[in-house]
């Protein structure tokens, strides 16, 4: 089915301010639809989670109906979902919790090519439990993780490792499969951080083999919170600390104090959203599979067009677009032009491509590019061509300028 991004674009008001967006990596534009969900949830009568007045019915039926659209999106179980405030806020509970049955002497893997969410919280987690830890580096030429690069870190003392299922930088997606059957085959866990790729590309967590999936709604076109899916039965055996009273039921034992229940609701909306963005008939999950393909593909060919006129440009220098799969998301330099002057530069023409390390401090120093970091465009479901030639256009003349002699 063919996607029409001239329909996607229409549903998204933001858009109507003008500007061109490929700051998505960072968080994506919202719907209506999805703004719609979260007023109304805000405008209904919403009580604590109960049975016994339509209040409390309407909140319970929005956090069991956010489970099951999150279940959809991933291929997970409705009873493994778990919502927070962000992934970074999960993925340090998550590591309080695990490193509680941490030893001294037992070993975790980190990545270079990860955001440091998805590092600091192991590393930091492994330190108070007198824990090793190994750092997995990706390859800054091409920027790639081989699965080799970590699986010759694994030992029978391996507890965990953490890797991302693409890198918020470069967009480099590493072979998790692959990566999860040696982790497993070390008797250890998977902690996927699949913040940068959710929003790219149908998720199956089952096929991957993360044992913990993380990912945050508003990158995919919801509301700003976090998601973390595991195995109802690997969440049953994790114990988070708690409030006494609070449900010591899975996935509740691991969200704290009330859920926000507004932003449920719009993430359903978003999830919703997905699977319509190309007429499709079947279950949500069927119907996702179809339109996150159409995504693909229509995403494939605004990166194919914006890589194609970077590689134009005297003076661009892209990083690790050489890396064999990537989600559509292009880190690039102009010349000697500071990161920040460039992302002031096209600001200024209404293309927001913000620079930045984004987070990715060990990726983009070991890119050589310190903790400034440089351009990065991402492409998104309402990206269509006139924003990559608005991008083009604006890179074309920003190269001109930093070529430019002085005046005599
Ligand atoms: C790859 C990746 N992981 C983790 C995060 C952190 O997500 P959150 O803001 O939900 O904590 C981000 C945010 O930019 C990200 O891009």
């Amino acid at each position: 089915m063919t996607y029409d991004v001239t329909a996607v674009r229409a549903c998204f008001p933001a858009l109507r301010e003008g500007a061109a967006h490929f700051d998505g990596p960072g968080g994506s534009q919202v719907p209506e639809a999805v703004a719609e969900a979260v007023a109304g949830a805000l405008r209904a009568a919403v009580s604590n989670r109960g049975a016994e007045t339509a209040a409390e019915r309407r909140a319970d039926g929005i956090v069991t109906e956010a489970r099951r659209a999150m279940a959809d999106l991933l291929g997970a179980t409705p009873g493994g979902v778990v919502f927070g405030r962000s992934m970074t806020q999960l993925t340090y509970d998550m590591a309080r919790a695990l490193a509680k049955e941490w030893h001294p002497g037992d070993e975790v893997v980190v990545t270079t090519l990860d955001h440091d969410a998805n590092i600091r919280p192991w590393t930091q987690a492994a330190e108070a439990r007198g824990v090793t830890v190994r750092w997995a580096d990706f390859d800054p030429e091409s920027g790639e993780l081989d699965v080799g690069a970590i699986a010759n870190l694994l030992t029978e003392r391996t507890r965990l490792v953490a890797v991302t299922a693409a890198s918020n930088l470069l967009g480099t997606r590493p072979d998790i499969p692959a990566i999860a059957e040696r982790v497993h085959g070390a008797g250890a866990l998977l902690y996927v951080d699949g913040v940068h790729l959710t929003p790219h590309s149908l998720v199956d967590v089952g096929r991957l083999g993360a044992d913990f999936y993380a990912c945050s709604p508003y990158k995919f076109l919801g509301p700003h919170l976090g998601v973390l899916a595991a195995d109802p039965g690997l969440l049953e055996s994790v114990r988070p600390d708690k409030l006494l009273p609070s449900s010591d039921a899975v996935p509740e034992r691991f969200e704290l104090g009330t859920l926000p229940y507004e932003l449920l609701a719009g993430t359903t909306a978003a999830v919703d959203f997905l699977a319509g963005l190309v007429p499709g008939e079947g279950t949500r999950r069927e119907r996702l599979t179809g339109s996150m393909a159409a995504l693909e593909e229509h995403e494939r060919v605004m990166l194919d067009r914006l890589d194609a006129g970077l590689a134009e440009i005297a003076g661009v220098t892209s990083y690790g677009a050489a890396s064999r799969r990537r989600t559509p998301t292009t880190l690039f330099s102009v010349g000697h032009v500071r990161p920040a002057d460039a992302y002031r530069f096209l600001a200024e023409r209404g293309v927001n491509a913000p620079a930045s390390s984004f987070y990715a401090l060990e990726c983009s120093r070991r890119l050589g590019l310190g903790d400034t970091g440089a351009l990065r465009a991402g492409i998104a479901p309402y990206t269509d061509e006139s924003d990559v030639d608005r991008l083009l256009k604006g890179v074309h003349e920003l190269a001109g300028e930093a070529v430019r002699p002085e005046p005599a």
